[in-house]
């Protein structure tokens, strides 16, 4: 016995039979392995599924079932306005990331540098690449996997990103008029972990509480700035407080946290003067 069930043979047997997924990700698996788009498997619910194809699918609806995340079975994922390729090397970008570009936006003079602490997949790097071709864009990631995604992701875009593989700063001797990041943030004891097996560990966890990228970061990041310069950082929904705190301690000022739709604290700005 399949995980689909035995009677499955077209399109619409499928997406009728299932019942181990969601429809969204029911939708977007078969979408995946026909390689058509959603509105193709509403439109022909008589088109046979072969044997491989039934099999592939098959495959995946146990993977998802068992926890694996739609991004990394379907190997992309939407952020901003880009699709960007994903794997199990770097994390999958969040929507409430989105929020950091956001911040980061409004504060951007023409030509700006920017700097992209921890790239991941590229996901903050591009979207401002996108949106401000103007300015210059460094990005750094100490994984070396993480990075061939994150330059994979630039090509396939067409954005100019200077990548740099090293520990947070590395020796960047420049200074940027934006710093941005979304470090590791979750506590090494947190029960939530156990939902987020997939992901890579060192693109979540930052020791005892959480903070210890950030405090390298928020007291790294004034020797980076420029006058007036800006950092902006993503962090848990409970850590607000105690990132604004680790900001006046770097001497920031103009401090501002903006919240999640869900109403938590999770973006956090501060400007050096
Ligand atoms: C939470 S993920 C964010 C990825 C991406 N920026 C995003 O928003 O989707 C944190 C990233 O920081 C990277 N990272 C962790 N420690 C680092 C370090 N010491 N130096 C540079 N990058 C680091 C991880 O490999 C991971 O890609």
């Amino acid at each position: 016995m399949t995980a689909l069930g035995a009677q499955v043979t077209t399109l619409g047997d499928y997406l009728n039979a299932q019942r181990h997924l969601d429809r969204i990700d029911a939708d977007a698996l078969a979408a995946h392995v026909l390689e058509v788009g959603r509105a193709y498997l509403y439109t022909h619910p008589e088109r046979d599924l072969g044997h491989e194809e039934l099999a592939r699918i098959d495959t995946l609806v146990a993977q998802r079932a068992a926890g694996t995340p739609l991004a990394y079975l379907t190997g992309h994922k939407e952020f901003w306005s880009l699709t960007l390729e994903v794997d199990t090397r770097v994390l999958i970008p969040r929507p409430e990331t989105e929020l950091l570009v956001e911040a980061a936006l409004t504060r951007l003079k023409d030509g700006a540098r920017i700097l992209d602490l921890g790239t991941g997949s590229g996901a903050i790097a591009l979207a401002l690449a996108v949106e401000r071709p103007d300015c210059s864009i460094t990005a750094t990631e100490h994984d070396p996997g993480a990075l061939a995604v994150a330059r994979r992701n630039a090509a396939r875009h067409g954005c100019d990103i200077r990548f740099l593989q090293c520990d947070w700063f590395g020796d960047l001797d420049r200074q940027f008029e934006v710093i941005l990041s979304n470090p590791p943030y979750i506590a090494a004891a947190d029960p939530h972990l156990d939902s987020l097996s997939c992901e890579p560990r060192k693109a979540l966890i930052s020791g005892a509480d959480g903070l210890d990228d950030l405090r390298i970061i928020v007291g790294a990041a004034p020797n980076h700035l420029t006058h007036q310069g800006w950092l902006l950082v993503e962090h848990g929904w409970d850590q607000a407080k105690r990132v604004r705190d680790l900001f006046r301690d770097a001497g920031f000022t103009a401090l501002e946290t903006r919240r999640d739709p869900a109403g938590h604290e999770r973006i956090t700005a501060g400007q050096i003067r």
